[in-house]
């Protein structure tokens, strides 16, 4: 599997609705002094960020809320191998807003950013997530071709009820945000990061069997990962033990590995070597198959 850079899920959460009609309930005009309405930090940082902030529990039910990060708490687990988030802000972008290129990975693996964003809005305030071509720019360099912004990001819009998890490491930013005059209008968006990921066993099987497995099953790994000092990023495996102790159903959920010696290098061996040595792990035979993501994180 390629080194994955974003996933986009459409029609993410079944209750996005609620959430809107409860932020358009706050913020709505039937009542100008609620207090309620008071709950905003304006988060400017000269010429890097400027938008507006706000925790989500004094917007949002406390059952929307638990039910949204449940699903995306679920979500994560089965698609990244990531099953835990950070505080999650809710961040509006009115006229003038933005946030400039940056990075910031030591939050986590992945970032997430989830719309609220009304439809007639929707193109207001795309992330952009820089391409390959911009952060290895001499991997791709042609002389002959002319670049151009267009060439170096990849521009995904805030729809409403999308979410959109991406690399952190890689430079983003948010287009400045024109004619949306509140918070009705405008990119609204909750987001935060998957933390960095921990095994999960869901069965019968307990963690010592399955750290002692682990060791036995990666131990002809090290000399491999010794080989690769500069390696950095998240490999995460989904598999089920069977009842007789066998490794079946495994797939590689998340793989964001890159060589920084070398960030050209096909990874592909070494990761092939990996998935080999987990599909030849053996546990003691159980009552019942055990599921189990392990993640792989290497700094
Ligand atoms: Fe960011």
């Amino acid at each position: 599997m390629d080194r994955q850079r974003y996933w986009i899920q459409d029609k993410f959460f079944g209750g996005a609705k609620v959430l809107r009609r409860e932020f358009e309930g706050v913020f709505g005009m039937a009542d100008l002094a609620k207090p309620a309405r008071f709950v905003w930090d304006f988060w400017s940082i000269q010429g890097q960020y400027k938008h507006l902030r706000a925790q989500p529990e004094s917007v949002f039910s406390a059952d929307s809320l638990a039910n949204f990060y449940a699903h995306l708490e679920k979500w994560g687990l089965k698609n990244l191998g990531c099953s835990q988030v950070s505080p999650v802000w809710l961040s509006a972008y009115t006229e003038g807003c933005f946030q400039k290129l940056h990075a910031d990975f030591p939050h986590g693996p992945w970032a997430f950013v989830y719309s609220l964003t009304p439809e007639e809005f929707k193109g207001a305030g795309r992330t952009m997530l820089a391409k390959d071509s911009l952060v290895d720019l001499w991997a791709s360099f042609d002389s002959l071709e002319n670049f151009h912004e267009a060439d170096f990001f990849e521009y995904i819009s805030p729809d409403f009820n999308r979410l959109v998890v991406f690399d952190p490491r890689l430079p983003h930013a948010v287009e400045r945000v024109e004619n949306a005059l509140g918070v009705l209008e405008g990119r609204l968006v909750l987001h935060g990061w998957f933390l960095p990921p921990q095994p999960v066993i869901q069965g019968e099987l307990s963690e010592k069997t399955f750290g002692d497995a682990l060791s036995k099953g990666l131990g002809d790994c090290q000399e491999a990962f010794i080989s690769y000092p500069k390696l950095h990023g998240l490999l995460s495996f989904e598999f089920v033990v069977s009842r007789a102790g066998r490794v079946t159903r495994l797939k590689i959920l998340s793989n964001t590995l890159i060589n920084r010696a070398d960030p050209t290098e096909s990874l592909s061996p070494l990761i092939e070597l990996v998935t080999e040595k987990i599909s030849g792990m053996t546990f003691k035979s159980q009552k019942e198959p055990s599921k189990c993501v392990l993640p792989l994180v290497f700094e």
